[in-house]
């Protein structure tokens, strides 16, 4: 959540560098935008505005000085409204101290309160604007000092970026919330959010980690321990993503081109390294206690991968949310295994699931997208889902990825890995037959027929039930339409009285003993006036439209998700959303 970007180096071009890559970071947040350079002359401009920064085209005239030194923010907003104020940076009331951050300052009101009292004013509602304050009181010390000295007194979670008009340098430093230092070979460095930011200008990157600082100046990186002061010597990792990858290429938007990919990326994870899934297997089969955890529609894989160890390796595992996760604290303990899935690998209540796990002497592996993520470094043993970069919002390659290593995992526990990597490779190719323009304008004529609708109900039973939950988000998060998942069984228990004439409800189906009962719970709805749609390998009498989707056993829910994912992508074409950026999201949630 919120994206930072900064640049120090040899080029006066600065600022535009910073807007460049804050566009590459917007997925992160894109209420409202700001961006500081600094003159040679040690004038400090601040440029900040509210709206999406991949709509502006250039910078006010008196930004583009030449400037060696900026920094910027695309902001998700926490504390504070939606406004220009609000908006990052923030600085001391003469523009002398600058900072972005991300993350939360816990205890920012009664700091506040007391710079209040001390003479210093605020201009906005934010948490993030103490940090400069709390900066300018010991600014006399240098800004090194005075800015670990802030350090000391802030706590939550997060990443804050400094630079004052005194001195020639930026500083940085984390705590839960992910910043990584990319190193060109002309000497300048960048300080992000996230990779793809630098990705054009290098891939060679070094890795902030939590409570460490960085001071970027002429003399390079230098890395600083915040609690000893020590400095600390950090290996330069050559990263191997293509530039292209984060790019949307001739598709339109960033969640249809990954729809589309995930020809490619099924087959990756089918891929996935066999010792590594091996000695997660034995991992698992060792473990006095296997938890998933995730958020999201992580938290919706997790719960399918219940079903799946259920069904194919006969293994009990535990599923929480990762904002939950709390509730397992009195039964970990240092022979438990925690399974992590996450896209980004930097979703905060995930990582606190993890911290707590290890504090107890637990072992962590993740299911991870970003491989350079915090929770992969966290992690004992990493199983990388090598998707690419996932920028639309809404989850979709990663999602399937990740049911695809949870299923190669409960047949390895089962010690039949090969079985589950055949079964797997046999839908590929009816995914790929799946992906054509003719399903997509067929799922797109049920979009037009369904875009007004005020409700949508999914169902489903067995696997098919968190697919039912994850399929809700999809389409609450690009649609606006209300939907909701529900287990086919407990329908009649209570929300079968928000069936009325013509709501529709997607129907679940696979070829398994649930078969029967979800068609006569379609059938239940369908007598009370609901619009049937059924996702199934076959057509069936009660369904007033059938998107057919491949027979595929215990691959069903990797094939039942596709076409939802399509539908929520076309309803928010037809509702006139942008699907990329959903209203009050953003992708990577770093705060809890
Ligand atoms: C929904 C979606 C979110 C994420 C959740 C966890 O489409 O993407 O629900 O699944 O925020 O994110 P990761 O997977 O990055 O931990």
């Amino acid at each position: 959540m919120c994206g930072i970007f900064s640049y120090f180096g040899p080029s006066d071009k600065a600022a535009e560098i910073v807007l460049k890559g804050l566009k590459k970071l917007e997925y992160r947040g894109y209420d409202s935008w700001g961006i500081a350079a600094k003159s040679a002359s040690g004038d400090i401009k601040i440029e900040k505005h509210v709206g999406k920064i991949s709509e502006v085209i250039s910078l006010n005239s008196e930004m583009m000085m030449p400037s060696h030194l900026a920094l910027g923010h695309s902001r998700w907003a926490t504390h504070g409204g939606v406004t220009q104020y609000n908006a990052h940076p923030h600085s001391t009331e003469n523009q002398d101290i600058i900072v972005v951050h991300n993350g939360i300052f816990e205890n920012y009101l009664e700091l506040k309160q007391s710079l209040i009292e001390k003479g210093h004013q605020f201009r906005s509602e934010t948490d993030s604007e103490v940090f400069a304050h709390l900066i300018e009181e010991n600014i006399k010390l240098g800004l090194e000092k005075a800015f670990k000295m802030a350090c000391d007194m802030v706590t939550g979670r997060y990443a804050i970026l400094a630079m004052s008009k005194y001195e020639n340098k930026i500083i940085a430093a984390r705590r839960g919330s992910p910043l990584i230092i990319g190193k060109a070979q002309d000497g300048a460095h960048f300080i992000a959010s996230d990779v793809p930011a630098f990705l054009e200008y290098t891939k060679d990157v070094m890795y902030l980690d939590d409570n460490q600082m960085v001071v970027i100046s002429d003399e390079g990186a230098n890395f600083f321990d915040l609690a000893s002061e020590k400095q600390i010597e950090k290996r330069v990792i050559s990263i191997d993503w293509k530039e292209e990858m984060a790019d949307k290429g001739d598709y339109q938007h960033f969640m249809m081109k990954e729809i589309m990919e995930q020809k490619e990326t099924i087959t990756k994870a089918i891929n996935l390294d066999t010792e590594k899934i091996m000695e997660v297997a034995k991992k698992i089969k060792g473990a006095y206690g296997t938890y998933f955890v995730g958020c999201g529609t992580a938290g919706k894989v997790a719960m399918v991968g219940e079903y799946l160890f259920s069904e194919i390796a006969k293994k009990h595992v535990n599923v929480k949310f990762g904002s939950e996760f709390k509730s397992a604290k009195n039964f970990l303990t240092d022979r438990s295994l925690v399974i992590a899935i996450s896209q980004s690998g930097e979703t905060a209540d995930t990582l606190e699931a993890l911290e707590m796990a290890k504090s107890k002497g637990a072992t962590i592996v993740s299911i991870v997208n970003v491989e350079t993520s915090t929770m992969a470094r966290y992690s004992d043993i990493v199983l990388p889902l090598k998707a690419g970069p996932e920028k639309a919002v809404a989850s979709t390659k990663a999602t399937t990825s990740q049911i695809a290593i949870l299923t190669l995992l409960a047949y390895a526990v089962a010690d039949k890995l090969d079985e589950g990597r055949q079964m797997l490779i046999a839908i590929e190719g009816q995914i790929n037959d799946m992906l054509n323009p003719r399903y997509e304008e067929r799922i797109n004529s049920l979009s037009e027929e369904i875009k007004d609708s005020k409700d949508i109900v999914i169902i489903g039973r067995g696997a098919n039930f968190p697919i039912a939950l994850e399929a809700a988000i999809k389409l609450q998060e690009v649609s606006y339409i209300h939907a909701e998942g529900f287990a086919g069984g407990e329908l009649k228990h209570g929300p079968i009285a928000l069936i009325s004439e013509g709501t529709p409800c997607i129907v679940l189906v696979s070829n398994d003993e649930s078969k029967q009962e979800i068609l006569s719970n379609a059938m239940e709805v369908k007598s009370r006036g609901g619009f049937i749609v059924g996702i199934s390998p076959e057509n069936a009498e009660v369904f007033d439209i059938w998107i057919k989707v491949p027979d595929a056993g215990f691959a069903s829910p990797i094939v039942n998700i596709i076409p939802i994912q399509i539908l929520a992508y076309k309803l928010a074409l037809a509702r006139q959303n942008n699907p990329d950026m959903p209203r009050n999201l953003a992708k990577s949630v770093t705060v809890k």
